[in-house]
Formats: C-alpha cells, sequence, structure tokens
C-alpha cells in the first residue's frame, strides 16, 4: 500500500492534491507537509498534517524513513515572479528541496513526482507548438531550478533508478487556494475581481497568450502519470501538458458571457510582462497523450462557468 508525503501541501496545487490523494488512498496514508502557509481548515482537519522545510535534509528524511513513505509529491517551490525578486533564495528552496527529496528517495525508494513548468522553456524555443524535446534556455531564475529539476529527475532515474516523473504545468486555476507570486496568477485574479467589483486590471497585455489548465485537470495528470506502467514511459520528466491555450483579452470576453457589465483594463507590470513574454504561447503535449493517455476534462469555457460558479459561492459565504 502507498504511503505518500505531500510538500508544498499549503500551496495551490498541494492544498487539492492531499485532498485527492486521501481519497484516493485512505486519509492517514496522505501525510500534508507546509512550511509558508498556514494549512487551511480542510487541509488539516482531514488527515496528518506537519510543518517541514525541504531545504532541512536531516527532518525531511526523518520524515520519509520514519513513515515508511513510499511516494513524494514534491511541490514545495516559489513561483516564478516572487523567485525573480528573490534569485538566492529561490535557488536556495527550488533546487535544494529537491535534491533533499531525491536523496531520502534514493535510500528509502520512493517514488517521486516533479512539477515542471512552461517556464522551463525560454525566449530561444518554438513558441507555437512547442515540441515535447526541444530548446530549453530559459531567462528566469524560476525557469532555470525547472530545466535543472527535470534534469536531476532523470539523472536520478538513470543513475539510481529512482523513479523519478514529472509534467511541464501551464498557468494552473483553481477555485480554492490562490497562486501567490506566479506570472499566470492574473487568470485566477480576474474572477475574485469580476465577481466582487465587475473590473479587473490586468497585469499582462492584452495579447499575451499562454498555455492554461484548471486544477481538476492538473491533478488528474499528476496521479494518472504516477500511476502508468513505467514501461508505457519513453519520458519520464518534463510531459508537456495543456488543456486550453488564451490571452486575457479572451479569458474577459468568456466570462463577459455570464457577466455583461465586465470590464478589463490593463496596467502592466514589466516584470511579469518580461517573464510571459519569455514563454510559449502553445505547447504540444502529445508525448503525454500518447505516453500515459493525457485528456483534459476542462476547456476555455467548462472552466469559465464552473469558476465563476465557485468563486460566487465562495464570495457569498464570506
Ligand atoms: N504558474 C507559474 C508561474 O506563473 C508557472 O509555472 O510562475
Amino acid at each position: 500500500m502507498a504511503k505518500i508525503l505531500v510538500t508544498g501541501a499549503t500551496g495551490q496545487i498541494g492544498a487539492e492534491l492531499t485532498l485527492a490523494l486521501r481519497e484516493r488512498h485512505g486519509a492517514d496514508n496522505v501525510i500534508a507537509a507546509g512550511h509558508r502557509r498556514e494549512p487551511s481548515g480542510n487541509l488539516a482537519q482531514t488527515g496528518p498534517y506537519l510543518s517541514l522545510d525541504v531545504r532541512d535534509a536531516a527532518a525531511l528524511d526523518a520524515v520519509v524513513s520514519g513513515q515508511r513513505i513510499t511516494v513524494i509529491y514534491h511541490l514545495a517551490a516559489l513561483l516564478s515572479a516572487v523567485a525573480e525578486e528573490q534569485p538566492l533564495q529561490a535557488w536556495d528552496i527550488n533546487m535544494n528541496g529537491l535534491l533533499n527529496v531525491l536523496e531520502s528517495a534514493r535510500k528509502h525508494g520512493c517514488q517521486v513526482f516533479f512539477p515542471s513548468s512552461i517556464a522551463a522553456f525560454g525566449p530561444g524555443t518554438p513558441p507555437f507548438d512547442t515540441p515535447q524535446d526541444t530548446v530549453q534556455h530559459p531567462s528566469t531564475i524560476y525557469g532555470i531550478t525547472k530545466v535543472t529539476g527535470e534534469l536531476l529527475c532523470d539523472y536520478y532515474h538513470c543513475r539510481y533508478g529512482v523513479d523519478a516523473r514529472g509534467v511541464r504545468y501551464p498557468g494552473l486555476i483553481s477555485n480554492q487556494v490562490l497562486p501567490g507570486g506566479g506570472t499566470t496568477d492574473y487568470a485566477v485574479d480576474i474572477f475574485y475581481a469580476a465577481v466582487k467589483q465587475r473590473h479587473y486590471d490586468c497585469f499582462l497585455r492584452a495579447d499575451t497568450q499562454l498555455d492554461m489548465m484548471y486544477m481538476p485537470d492538473a491533478i488528474q495528470a499528476a496521479i494518472q502519470l504516477m500511476e502508468t506502467d513505467a514501461n508505457r514511459l519513453m519520458h519520464r520528466n518534463g510531459f508537456n501538458v495543456t488543456a486550453m491555450s488564451f490571452t486575457p483579452a479572451q479569458l474577459a470576453a468568456e466570462i463577459q458571457q455570464h457577466l455583461p457589465g465586465f470590464t478589463i483594463g490593463y496596467a502592466i507590470d514589466p516584470l511579469r510582462q518580461a517573464i510571459a513574454d519569455s514563454w510559449p504561447r502553445h505547447m504540444d503535449d502529445s508525448a503525454a497523450r500518447v505516453e500515459w493517455g493525457w485528456q483534459p476534462q476542462y476547456d476555455l469555457t467548462a472552466m469559465v462557468t464552473d469558476m465563476l460558479r465557485h468563486i460566487t459561492a465562495k464570495l457569498r459565504n464570506e
């Protein structure tokens, strides 16, 4: 039976992934570990929770060995915009955290999930139908930690047989936990502003097209990849996955279908615009589709309908 550790469990992906894994494997078999944020009620109430700084190799290893962990979903990381403000800290958390996880996995025979990102690409990458295997020369510290992470995971697999797997997530949109410090955060913020004020000032240009995904699909991707028979996998880490690709103007137009009075303005943040401009517009995720059956459920229309329903209910209850 799997015994799972989720690092970064209080973050945007971790909070929902932990709950999905608890439903699948039983609450006591999924340990949530967070550090920088307090756990939400749901997370702390539905199963074991502990505070863990992934940079502390001894503390991490004590949890993995003491709890007889067999699978680690390693989500603890700084996102792109906040990483650009604190590059050394981003390197420390994103790289040393991953290295500590891989070392514990090597010693104790754990399977590892590592989320890479569209940020693992850079200005020299083909921006449309970005291939699975192509130029990866990112211009952000976050992207550098993601490429290095993909390589480290592949290295630990080839050198030590660690079953490390991962995807390159696009911008993730969730109706529960807020992202915090990413370049694609606008695609979440816009829903709260639309419901509350019927207006949103976007920090990216109207025509900034990026890949995106609704959180239920992101959770499904992680679990599905981890459960796939290893013999089917030609790649292991950094699978391109996407569900939709849109600009702020297109997202605003879709929201206007539901809220006709909604308006969008633009107050460009040069830092985040430069980051977004260095990322691909639309990835080719056929390797994930062929090798492990990746198939998203939510397109732009379905995602916007569901987000507005949830955010409206959430704000009504506040
Ligand atoms: N959503 C992330 C960010 O904007 C990309 O991985 O930083």
